[in-house]
């Protein structure tokens, strides 16, 4: 979007839904280093979650987006964290998180690491070639150390089958308030999405397919909810 335009939504947000409010998005994929040629990593565009920091930007939150690999530019006025590996991304976000009012997890996060990263450029030789992975840490569960009541936590699930299931066994094992479920094969990369909105009580909406930057409005929409309720909640 043209600055002038970004700049223009910005001031028209200034005291819109999230004014005040201080967001941490993470989006794109994080790359695990095999050795300093090579690294696995994954398809993500980034789009859904820069996507998400734009919208909450332009209706007034403090926005924080810490991005793993990406294809696209992110936003224009938006303070951006650049990460590498997974490990990275959870010192980044347990530091931005500690004072703030929610943390959407739209980044397509590598589960596992190689054991050992090769100084060298691993030569090839007769035969295949097995690498050693180890489990990298789950970022979002590992929130539940810290002590942040009144974070509101939203989650992504990527799912190639029983995308409702596995996406409230997420929200649950994860303690989110929401989550967004998405079909990875159709969504990963792509500029629409077809989800699912899944809350903590148990209300399931169902988005038709739509453009990232539109259902990236509805999940700014309904985080604004969210904090309203917990303020609420809390007196405040
Ligand atoms: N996530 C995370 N840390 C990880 C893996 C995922 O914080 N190590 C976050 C993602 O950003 C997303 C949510 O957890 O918001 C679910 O990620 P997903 O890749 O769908 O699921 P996993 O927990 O990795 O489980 P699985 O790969 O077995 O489906």
């Amino acid at each position: 979007m043209p600055k002038i335009i970004s700049a223009m939504q910005r001031a028209l947000g200034a005291s819109g839904p999230l004014a005040g409010k201080k967001l941490v998005v993470t989006a794109g994929g994080t790359q695990e280093p095999l050795d300093p040629v090579r690294y696995i990593g994954n398809r993500s565009s980034g789009k859904m979650g820069y996507a998400i920091a734009e919208e909450a930007f332009y209706a007034g939150a403090d926005v924080t987006l810490i991005s793993g690999a990406a294809s696209i530019k992110p936003p224009y006025g938006i303070e951006v964290v650049y990460v590498g590996t997974t490990r990275e991304m959870e010192q980044a976000v347990r530091g931005a998180v500690a004072d703030a009012d929610a943390l959407v997890m739209a980044a397509a996060v590598a589960d596992y690491a190689p054991r050992e990263v090769s100084e060298q450029k691993i030569k090839k030789s007769e035969g295949g070639l097995t690498i050693d992975l180890e489990q990298n840490p789950d970022i979002l569960a590992g929130l539940s150390e810290m002590s942040l009541p009144n974070l509101v936590r939203v989650g992504f699930a990527a799912e190639t089958q029983n995308l409702l299931d596995n996406a409230k066994q997420k929200l649950d094992k994860k303690k989110l308030d929401m989550i967004v479920a998405n079909e990875a094969v159709a969504s990963i990369g792509a500029d629409s999405s077809v989800l699912l909105l899944v809350n903590r009580d148990g209300n399931v909406e169902d988005l038709p397919p739509m453009p990232k930057s539109e259902s990236a409005r509805v999940i700014v929409e309904r985080l604004a909810n969210l904090l309203r309720q917990k303020a609420g909640a809390n007196g405040s």
